[in-house]
């Protein structure tokens, strides 16, 4: 078993179900509302924690009824709280989540709340956890200097630290220098890159934009498309696993939290993205974010019935 420290948001996770998305102006039947633990960050950590990381979560929730969501969830995952910190005069991260029925695509938007209030003394305060784990997983859903003191103690330690560049938000680029991976999915990496992600030739040009950013490594998710991969001597598109979808939310977090506790295993960087892959495609078929995630015993049967 590997270790994994995550410096990430909890989010309440309000999704809605609707037929399809409104336009402007419209209302639309919705026909089911869920109040759910998600957040980049939480959906990550429960991902690798399911795959059989040993995980420690940094993170801050609020004063208000929504902190009591993330409590339940870790407490029924049995995740280590230690590092879960709260702010009494500040709100719990929420998302308004719309999820289309008919295609399993989702529109979010995200309150990042108390998750900005993590300092970078409570970062520090997680030292010897840093100076223990194989893999350090961040993403951008929390406060800029949680992010900095977090890829510092990771650096320190000479740990393999993966930078999960979502959601898209003007951050301090010179970051990328001092991570091992950054991840975005095809969107982000056309924001970070200004290359529109389509193919293997525009996911190469991406990435050579994310290497004149000092990237050392670069792995852009394409949805249904797969994954691409550029690192060392790799340079090639991962297939993805076809299945039937009904809730496309939080894929990339299964994703992130899967190939950081495949290479918290020391497993090496293609088997990873199989792996990732695997827990991705099957956190699609099932609705939610943080409770979508499969479980090891799910993920490795899946896998040798693909394989
Ligand atoms: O990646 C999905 C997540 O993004 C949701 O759980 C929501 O909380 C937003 O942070």
């Amino acid at each position: 078993m590997g270790k994994v420290v995550v410096v990430g948001s909890f989010i309440t996770d309000i999704a809605v179900y609707t037929p399809r998305f409104p336009v402007d102006g419209e209302t639309v039947m919705g026909d089911r509302l869920k109040f759910g633990p998600g957040g980049k960050g939480s959906n990550q950590a429960t991902a690798a924690h399911r795959a059989g990381a040993e995980v420690t979560m940094i993170t801050k929730l609020g004063g208000d009824f929504m902190a009591q969501i993330a409590i339940d969830h870790y407490e029924n995952e049995k995740m280590d709280m230690k590092y879960v910190y709260r702010d009494a005069e500040c709100e719990t991260g929420s998302a308004i989540i719309e999820i289309n029925k008919e295609t399993a695509e989702n529109r979010i938007i995200v309150m990042t709340a108390a998750n900005e209030k993590i300092t970078r003394e409570e970062v520090f305060a997680a030292e010897k956890e840093f100076a223990e784990c194989d893999v350090v997983l961040l993403q951008h859903e929390t406060s800029p200097e949680s992010l900095a003191a977090a890829i510092e103690l990771g650096n320190k330690y000479n740990k393999k630290i993966i930078l999960n560049t979502a959601p898209m938000r003007e951050v301090d680029r010179s970051l990328f220098a001092k991570v091992d991976f950054v991840t975005p999915n095809e969107t982000e990496a056309e924001y970070y890159s200004g290359v529109k992600v389509v193919d293997l030739e525009t996911a190469r040009q991406a990435a050579a934009k994310f290497k004149e950013m000092g990237a050392k490594n670069v792995l852009i998710t394409l949805g249904k498309a797969g994954s691409y991969v550029n690192a060392g001597d790799i340079d090639e598109i991962v297939p993805p696993f076809t299945v039937k979808a009904v809730d496309t939310t939080g894929a990339g977090d299964a994703f992130n939290g899967g190939f950081c506790a495949a290479l918290s295993e020391g497993k090496d960087i293609i088997s990873a993205v199989k792996f990732a892959s695997a827990l991705a495609a099957i956190s699609v078929t099932r609705p939610g974010t943080s409770p979508a995630m499969p479980y090891r015993e799910e993920i490795d049967a899946f896998l040798a019935e693909r394989a």
